[in-house]
């Protein structure tokens, strides 16, 4: 049976590690995978959850199995994080442990697919590359819309909601909730209303990929367009992730939350998620949620994770400002937005065969499609890479 297979491609992003690891420049920068670096360049384990593992190493009683929906502290903890500690949300709505923010989009996928068979699900254009595989492979329909425009830098907002008026009954309409992947451009709160609005008219059900919460401007700032549709309308779905405020990427630790119209549908889509899961991958794996969860509920860690997310985020908005002010004058595009937009990642509208130069005459690392990890740059590096756009762009 395997005789027959042809030479396999990487995945686009997973396949950029190893190339990077292969490049043996001392100058090479590593701007592709999305991963928080320090101003060292590391990606260290965050103190909180070395302390929180300390604790659970001593503390763990048992490694019997939990259940398919995960660690309910957790749970309650990571809805309490995205609608806030007093939401009226929390009362309609109900989330499972899943591992990573891929395994909650793939639950969600095969969740929305047992509810409409080959429903469809709008992704925005341009999005995280792994969105349209990982939900065609659920059995949806992929259906693209225009979001961003990469030339220009701007979300592209009237274009978007009248390709969204498409959208029916039982489809899905994702969404990044903050810190759009690749674009680092999200709707401002009254659009995101005008969205609430349109979708509320047409039935469709917003899937929000939660990834960066914090990132942005804030834990409660980056929630704010997420509760505002949740409110608004009466039934949607978060894929969250914990791999990039928490820094726990290996350990694979994401919820999928889900907002029904009262209290007793959100129990009765809860109880029709677990098949989803125990037909896949029976229950998640233990261990980041549990180290998440001690930390979101411990008054103090907490108060001390909070004060790590917001120097990953002034460090991040920081090397923002670093790069264009390092751009400014030099190139015939003004990289200005650069500036503007927030979160891990940017584009910078370049060619692949561009981006491509970067990587092999400046050791640059950053995706064929231009997106650049502004988390990877560091005072150090940030010279060397915007000569490298320099002498690509001109
Ligand atoms: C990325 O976009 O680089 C991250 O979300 C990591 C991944 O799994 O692709």
């Amino acid at each position: 049976m395997f005789s027959n297979l042809s030479t396999p491609t990487a995945d686009p992003l997973l396949g950029m590690m190893q190339q990077f690891r292969d490049d043996p420049s001392a100058d090479k920068v590593d701007l592709g995978i999305g991963i928080y670096k320090d101003g060292q360049g590391n990606a260290p384990v965050l103190a909180t959850v070395k302390q929180a593992e300390a604790f659970l190493v001593e503390s763990q009683k048992s490694k019997a199995y939990v259940s398919s929906a995960g660690n309910e502290d957790y749970n309650r903890l990571t809805r309490e994080l995205i609608f806030g500690a007093n939401s009226g949300l929390l009362a309609r709505s109900q989330a499972i442990q899943t591992p990573g923010g891929t395994g909650a989009l793939r639950v969600a996928g095969d969740f929305a697919n047992r509810l409409k068979p080959g429903c469809k699900v709008f992704l925005p254009n341009p999005t995280w590359p792994n969105h349209p595989s990982l939900l065609a492979a659920a059995g949806l329909e992929v259906v693209s819309y225009p979001y961003y425009d990469v030339a220009s830098g701007k979300l592209q907002f009237d274009r978007m909601i009248e390709a969204l008026r498409a959208a029916g009954p039982g489809d899905l309409v994702l969404f990044h909730g903050c810190c759009h992947n690749p674009g680092g451009a999200d709707p401002s709160l009254a659009q995101w209303a005008e969205i609430a609005e349109l979708l509320a008219s047409t039935g469709a059900m917003p899937l929000i990929d939660l990834a960066y919460l914090g990132f942005g401007d804030g834990l409660d700032e980056d929630a704010a367009g997420v509760r505002l549709l949740a409110e608004r309308l009466p039934e949607m779905l978060i894929a969250s992730s914990y791999s990039k405020n928490f820094a726990v990427y290996r350990e694979r630790v994401g919820a999928l939350t889900l907002v029904a119209k009262d209290e007793t549908t959100a129990r009765h889509a809860h109880g029709h998620l677990l098949p989803v899961v125990r037909t896949n991958y029976s229950m998640p794996p233990d261990h980041g949620a549990s180290v998440v969860a001690h930390i979101l509920g411990n008054a103090a860690l907490r108060k001390t994770w909070e004060g790590e997310v917001a120097e990953m985020r002034e460090r991040i908005n920081g090397m923002r400002t670093k790069l264009v002010s390092a751009l400014a004058g030099r190139t015939t595009r003004d990289f200005g937005f650069l500036g503007e937009q927030r979160g891990m990642f940017a584009m910078l509208g370049i060619t692949p065969a561009d981006a491509e130069r970067m990587k092999v005459d400046h050791h640059v690392h950053i995706t064929s499609s231009g997106r650049v990890n502004v988390a990877g740059l560091t005072d150090k590096n940030v010279g060397h890479v915007a000569n490298a756009i320099v002498a690509v762009c001109g």
